[in-house]
């Protein structure tokens, strides 16, 4: 089994599947057809299947164009049927994992997707995990349901842990030109999967084993927390001392060596950075260890919103306006710049505070036209407004939440009564700065 799946990787001619066409699957597709491999896309969104297979895309840097190619070539097939799960050599897990309501992991769809492998797995399929956990899931959850089909893992089927790492929104990073950590269940099973992904990504770093791939990933999101979590805290503190957290940052990051720049905002936002040290703190309390560090870090960062309604509560107020009955535009509500993913983004939040207190909410996003309902906040449906002078002009605030590249800040701050800048978006502004308020 090893030797025809090595030499079918080797070849090029091994079928990748990859399970799960969101954000970090869809990508992957596109990184393994350039580099020359047949690819099947599974998903259980019939509605995502049909588009692909219709040749649109739903993530803009995916283009329609390229889709409506690779399926016409048949480099690319998009299917809802699990049953076909078997045609492919190695299968790519890139389904959600987010908290459940406690707060803990919620591994169901890593679970039920491996239970539809097990339904067809047969000797010679590698299985490897990409979705964001804690170390011990791919060895404790995956291989038990894969091995009691009775084939035996490291001889029949090969099982590896290599996470995904996406900058969303950078141009200058896409799947292919990003560095991949591999770790397997055994030794055969970490070099099938580096071999693999060695045809596809720029470079790959194998590791002694899936727990540490496993860990290295909760880590580099997790040093992300902490350190959004210390500039944010020291931003409350500067903001007393009448010193600009941000000017700060940028005078520190003239240091050639030893320290990273991390920007404050109004909170965290996104698929991992809110939800990923959670389950590092789930695994070290099954551990008998608190993290501390962790915990406080999500303290801080999940305190931000409130913060921020703070200092705007505290702008209007010394523009004798209370928050009751302002209107209040937010721009922004994507979790960050130039993305249309409204994913954990703070500005629901800031929204239903801002509801709450009695302000007529309004927003502006040229990423999101419609705000999606958010099973956690309650923000009633709006469509995305036009900046023109007029709304600007009629808001007694506005709130930047998310620094779009494509908005005018300099127009923005010159039509508005009120700023309240949360990104320090304003910056180069140098007129009617005493309208700007940063939180
Ligand atoms: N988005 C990012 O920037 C990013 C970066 C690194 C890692 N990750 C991690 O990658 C994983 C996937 O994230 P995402 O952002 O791509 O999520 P996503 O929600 O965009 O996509 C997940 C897809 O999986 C599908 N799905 C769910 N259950 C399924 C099943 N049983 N069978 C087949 N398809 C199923 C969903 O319909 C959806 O299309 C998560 O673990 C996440 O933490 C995400």
């Amino acid at each position: 089994m090893l030797h025809g799946l090595r030499k079918a990787i080797e070849e090029k001619s091994a079928v990748v599947g990859v399970i799960g066409l969101g954000y970090v699957g869809l990508p992957l597709i596109k990184a393994f057809v350039s580099a020359g491999f047949r690819t099947l896309g599974f998903d259980v969104d019939r509605a995502k299947i049909e588009k692909l297979t219709a040749g649109e895309s739903y993530i803009a840097h995916i283009p329609a164009e390229w889709i409506g190619r690779c399926i016409a070539e048949g480099s690319f097939e998009p299917t809802c049927e699990m049953e076909r799960l078997s045609e492919a050599d190695a299968l790519l897990i890139c389904v959600p994992t987010p908290l459940n309501e406690s707060r803990d992991p919620d591994l169901t769809y890593v679970e039920s997707t491996t239970s539809e492998i097990a339904v067809t797995l047969r000797p010679g399929q590698l299985v490897i995990l990409e979705s964001t956990t804690y170390p011990g899931t791919t060895r404790d959850v995956i291989l038990p349901i894969l091995a009691e089909t009775g084939l035996k893992p490291g001889t029949d089927f090969f099982v590896a842990y290599s996470p995904e790492r996406e900058d969303p929104g950078n141009p200058d990073y896409s799947a292919s030109g990003i560095p991949k950590v591999v770790g397997g269940i055994d030794a055969e099973s970490r070099d099938l999967a580096a071999a693999l992904y060695g045809h596809a990504v720029v470079k790959t770093i194998p590791v002694s084993s899936c727990e540490v791939a496993e860990a290295c990933k909760i880590v580099e999101n997790t040093y992300r927390s902490v350190n959004i979590a210390m500039v944010n805290e020291l931003k409350m503190l500067f903001d007393r001392l009448g010193i600009d957290i941000w000017e700060v940052v940028d005078a520190a990051k003239t240091k050639p060596f030893g320290f990273q720049a991390f920007y404050p905002g109004p909170g965290l936002g996104g698929h991992c950075i809110p939800i990923d040290p959670f389950y590092l703190s789930w695994v070290a309390r099954k551990a008998g260890m608190p993290t501390r560090f962790i915990e406080l870090a999500g303290e801080i960062n999940t305190s931000m919103p409130r913060y921020v309604i703070e200092r705007l509560t505290e702008a209007l107020n010394d523009r004798g306006k209370p928050v009751k009955g302002s209107k209040i535009a937010v721009l922004g509500v994507a979790y960050k710049r130039d993305v249309d993913d409204p994913r954990e983004s703070p500005s629901f939040e800031l929204m239903e505070l801002l509801i709450e207190r009695g302000a007529v909410v309004s927003y502006s996003d040229p990423h999101i036209p419609r705000l999606p309902s958010m099973r956690s906040f309650d923000v009633p449906p709006m469509t995305s407004r036009s900046l023109t002078p007029e709304y600007l002009a009629d808001q007694d605030c506005v709130l930047i939440a998310t620094d779009h590249s494509a908005y005018d800040y300099k127009f923005v701050v010159e039509n508005a009564p009120l700023v309240v800048d949360t990104r320090n978006a304003t910056r180069d502004v140098t007129g009617a700065r005493e309208k700007i308020w940063k939180a």
